[in-house]
C-alpha cells in the first residue's frame, strides 16, 4: 500500500529504514522544512511536498503517516482524515482530550483507519512480561509504579523544542500508559497528582510545560499505579522506563516499557517471598519495527476492516493526561474518558517452527524448547532440589522432568501448588517409574503415587525410566525422606552379588505403560535409556506410539541414529545429562563457537540442541546457569558451528558411574 509520510525528521528516517521489508511503498514526504523533505524524497525515490493540502491533492495515497513534531500531530491528522486518508500517527494522538476525541468521531463517521504509536506493547520483552499476567503468575494485581525517565532533553536531543514544549507526560509517560492500557484496559481516574518545574538553573533553554510530573492513577480493572514523568531526572538514572507491578501472589518488573528489542533480564519475576529472576525468551525473538504497526494498519484497510483500535487507546492516553494536568492544578480525583480502549487479548503463547526439526514429522508433540532436570543426584550424592526448581519456575521453565527414583515429587507438588507458581495447563509434566515397579500393578500404583505426590491429574508424559526391569523392594513414595541407605535398599535392589533384575520384558512393561494412559493417568507414553532397536521393539509390539524418548545426549554421544529414527517417526528427543560430561565444558571448540555466538561453552550445548529440534534437560543449582541455560535455547547456531560441535562427537564415550 502506498503512504504518504507527513515530517521528516530523525523519526521518519526510521519508519523509512524498514520499508522495504514491508508490502508498503513511499510515494510521498511532505514536510514544512523543504530541504529535509527532499532529502528523504530523493533517498527513497518520492516526491516531496513542503504543503500537506498539495501533498493531499497530488498524491492518491490511501494511507498517511504522521510523523511530525508532536504538537502537531493533531491538526495533521485531522487534515488527512478529513481528506478521506487513513492515518497512523505517532504519538501522543493529540495534545488535548477533545482534539483527540474528534480525531476518533472523524475517523468513525468517514469509515477510516486511525493507528497510534506507540506499538510497543507488542514488543518482545512486553510480550513475556504480558505472558506472566496472563498466566495468572501476580494474582491480581494492586499496585505498580512506573516511571518515564526522559530525561534532559536539551542535553540528548539535537532539536528539543518539541520536547521543551510538551513536557515529559505527553512524551515520555505515553509509554508505560499505552503499555498499562494494552494491559488492564482504560484507566477509571486520576486520583492526584502533582507537576514540578524543577530544571537546571544554567540552562537557558527551559520546557514551557512542567518538566516532572507524579500521579497516581486507578485503572477499572486493574491496579492503582503511581507514575513518574520527567525531563530532570536524567535518561541514564537507575530508573530509565522501567515498570513494577505487584500482585497478591507475586511480582513483575520490566526495565523499559518502550523497548523495541529484548535483552535475557528485560523481563524479571518475584514470586511471593522469593527475589526476582530474570524470565528470558525462549525462542529467537525479533524486535520490533517501527513500521510494523503501519504495516498491520495497512492489511486491515486491505481486508476492508479499517481498525481504529490504537487510535482509540492513544485518545485514551491523550484522556489521561490531560486528567493529569488538571489533577495537578485543581486537585483530584479525576474521571478519565474511556474513548472505546480496550485491553488487547492476551497473547498467544509463543510458538514458533524452529522449535522442531524441520524433518520432523508433523505428528510430532510441541513442547518447550528446554526443560528442567530435577534429579537430586549430583556427583554421587544427593542435593536438595527445591530452590533451583522453584528458581526454575520463576524463570520460565515449562517442562519438569520428574521421577519416582529422584524421590522428590511431594516437594515438587509444593511448589507448583503455591501462590505465583505456573497454572497446571502452562507446564508439561514428565514423570518416570523406576524399573523396580514394571509390573502392571506395581508401575500403577506407582503412577498414582507420584500423581498424587505432585498433586496433578495426569502426567503430560510418563515414560519408561529404563528398558530393563529390577526386582521388587516396595513403594518408593517420599522416598527424598529416607534414610540415605534405605533409599538406595529400595531403589537398587541387591541380589547375592548384583543387581537382582525381574523377569518383566520391554514389550510387556510398554504394555502396563499403556495401562497407566488408558486409565487417564498420563496424557502420553515415553521411554528413556533406549537403543535404536529397543525402540522398534515398542513401535513394532506397542499400541501405543512413544511421543518422548529421554536419553543421554551431548556433542561426545549425539545418537544421530536415534535421533533420526524418533524423528521421522515424530516422537520428540529429550536430552538428559546435556552438560555433564567430564570435560565437555572445557572443549575450546565450545569456548571458540560460544565466542563468535555470544553464548558460553554449556550455552553453545544448549543452542547446538535446539539447533536440531531436541529439548536438553539440563539441571542447575546455580541461579545465574539456570537463567543463562534458558536464554541460550532461545539461539540458532548456523551450520558451519553446527559442524565444529558435532566433530566433537567420540564413538568411545563411556560415562563414569
Ligand atoms: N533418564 C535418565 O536416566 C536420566 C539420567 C540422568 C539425568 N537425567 C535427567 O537429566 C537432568 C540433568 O542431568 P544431570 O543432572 O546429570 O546433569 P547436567 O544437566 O548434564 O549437568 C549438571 C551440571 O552442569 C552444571 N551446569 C549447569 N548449567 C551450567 C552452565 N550454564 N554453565 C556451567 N555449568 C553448568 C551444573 O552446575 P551448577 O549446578 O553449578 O549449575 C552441574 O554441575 C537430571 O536432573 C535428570 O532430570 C535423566
Amino acid at each position: 500500500m502506498e503512504c504518504l509520510f507527513v515530517g521528516a525528521g530523525d523519526i521518519a528516517s526510521e519508519y523509512a529504514a524498514d520499508l522495504a521489508s514491508t508490502s508498503l511503498s513511499l510515494a510521498g514526504v511532505c514536510d514544512l522544512d523543504a530541504d529535509r523533505a527532499t532529502a528523504l524524497a530523493e533517498e527513497y525515490d518520492c516526491s516531496a511536498f513542503t504543503d500537506l493540502d498539495e501533498a493531499l491533492a497530488a498524491l492518491d495515497v490511501p494511507l498517511v503517516v504522521n510523523l511530525t513534531s508532536h504538537a502537531a500531530h493533531g491538526a495533521v491528522t485531522e487534515t488527512a482524515l478529513t481528506a478521506d486518508r487513513h492515518v497512523y500517527s505517532q504519538k501522543p494522538l493529540a495534545l488535548d482530550a477533545e482534539t483527540a476525541r474528534d480525531l476518533l468521531a472523524t475517523a468513525v463517521d468517514r469509515g477510516l483507519a486511525l493507528g497510534c504509536a506507540p506499538a510497543t506493547p507488542r514488543g518482545p520483552s512486553q510480550r513475556r512480561a504480558a505472558g506472566l499476567l496472563a498466566n495468572g503468575r501476580l494474582g491480581r494485581v494492586g499496585l505498580g509504579y512506573a516511571h518515564a525517565h526522559v530525561g534532559r532533553v536539551t542535553d540528548w536531543h539535537d532539536r528539543p523544542d518539541s520536547f521543551l514544549q510538551v513536557g515529559p507526560l505527553y512524551d515520555g509517560a505515553v509509554y508505560p500508559l499505552t503499555l498499562l492500557v494494552s494491559w488492564f484496559g482504560p484507566v477509571e481516574r486520576v486520583r492526584v497528582a502533582d507537576a514540578l518545574n524543577v530544571w537546571p538553573a544554567r540552562e537557558q533553554r527551559r520546557p514551557s510545560a512542567p518538566s516532572h510530573i507524579e500521579a497516581t492513577l486507578s485503572f477499572a480493572t486493574g491496579p492503582t499505579v503511581r507514575l513518574t514523568a520527567s525531563f530532570y531526572a536524567p535518561h541514564r538514572s537507575r530508573e530509565f522506563y522501567g515498570l513494577e507491578l505487584h500482585g497478591d501472589d507475586g511480582s513483575l518488573y520490566l526495565s523499559d516499557t518502550g523497548a523495541m528489542e529484548t535483552a535475557v533480564d528485560h523481563v524479571q519475576y518475584g514470586r511471593n517471598g522469593r527475589g526476582h529472576t530474570a524470565v528470558p525468551s525462549q525462542y529467537p525473538a525479533s524486535s520490533l519495527s517501527y513500521v510494523d504497526a503501519v504495516e498491520r494498519l495497512a492489511a486491515g484497510i486491505a481486508d476492508g476492516e479499517p481498525s481504529r483500535r490504537t487510535g482509540r487507546r492513544g485518545a485514551h492516553v491523550v484522556a489521561v493526561c490531560d486528567a493529569v494536568e488538571t489533577a495537578a492544578r485543581d486537585g483530584g480525583p479525576i474521571s478519565v474518558a474511556d474513548c472505546g480502549a480496550t485491553a488487547d487479548p492476551i497473547p498467544e503463547p509463543v510458538v514458533r517452527p524452529s522449535d522442531r526439526d524441520d524433518a520432523m514429522e508433523a505428528a510430532a508433540l510441541r513442547l518447550p524448547p528446554i526443560g528442567f532436570g530435577c534429579s537430586r543426584y549430583r556427583d554421587g550424592e544427593y542435593v536438595d532440589r527445591r530452590e533451583s526448581i522453584a528458581t526454575a519456575l520463576d524463570a520460565g521453565y515449562r517442562l519438569l522432568d520428574s521421577a519416582e527414583l529422584y524421590g522428590n515429587e511431594h516437594r515438587i507438588g509444593a511448589l507448583l501448588s503455591a501462590p505465583g507458581a505456573p497454572s497446571r495447563e502452562g507446564v508439561f509434566l514428565l514423570g518416570k517409574p523406576w524399573r523396580t515397579n514394571h509390573r502392571r500393578e506395581q508401575m500403577l500404583a506407582a503412577a498414582r503415587g507420584s500423581l498424587s505426590e505432585l498433586g496433578v491429574d495426569a502426567f503430560d508424559c510418563y515414560a519408561l525410566h529404563w528398558p530393563e526391569a529390577w526386582a521388587h523392594r516396595g513403594p518408593l513414595e517420599r522416598l527424598a525422606e529416607k534414610p540415605i541407605a534405605e533409599q538406595e535398599r529400595l531403589t537398587f535392589p541387591e541380589g547375592d552379588s548384583e543387581i537382582e533384575t525381574a523377569s518383566v520384558s520391554l514389550a510387556r512393561a510398554w504394555e502396563n505403560l499403556e495401562a497407566v494412559h488408558d486409565r487417564g493417568l498420563a496424557r502420553t507414553v515415553g521411554l528413556s535409556n533406549v537403543s535404536v532397536s529397543q525402540l522398534e521393539t515398542v513401535v513394532e509390539t506397542g499400541r501405543l506410539r512413544p511421543a518422548v524418548v529421554q536419553v543421554e545426549r551431548h556433542p561426545y554421544r549425539p545418537r544421530r541414529d536415534l535421533i533420526a529414527a524418533c524423528h521421522d517417526r515424530g516422537i520428540r528427543v529429550l536430552a538428559h545429562s546435556p552438560l555433564s560430561a567430564p570435560g565437555l565444558l572445557d572443549e575450546p571448540v565450545l569456548e571458540a563457537v560460544g565466542e563468535d555466538q555470544g553464548l558460553s561453552p554449556a550455552g553453545v550445548v544448549l543452542a547446538w540442541n535446539a539447533t536440531r529440534g531436541v529439548v536438553p534437560i539440563p539441571s542447575s543449582t546455580t541461579p545465574r546457569h539456570v537463567v543463562s541455560n534458558v536464554a541460550a535455547v532461545a539461539e540458532r547456531l548456523p551450520p558451519s558451528a553446527m559442524e565444529r560441535v558435532d566433530a566433537l562427537r567420540d564413538p568411545d564415550f563411556e560415562r563414569r558411574g
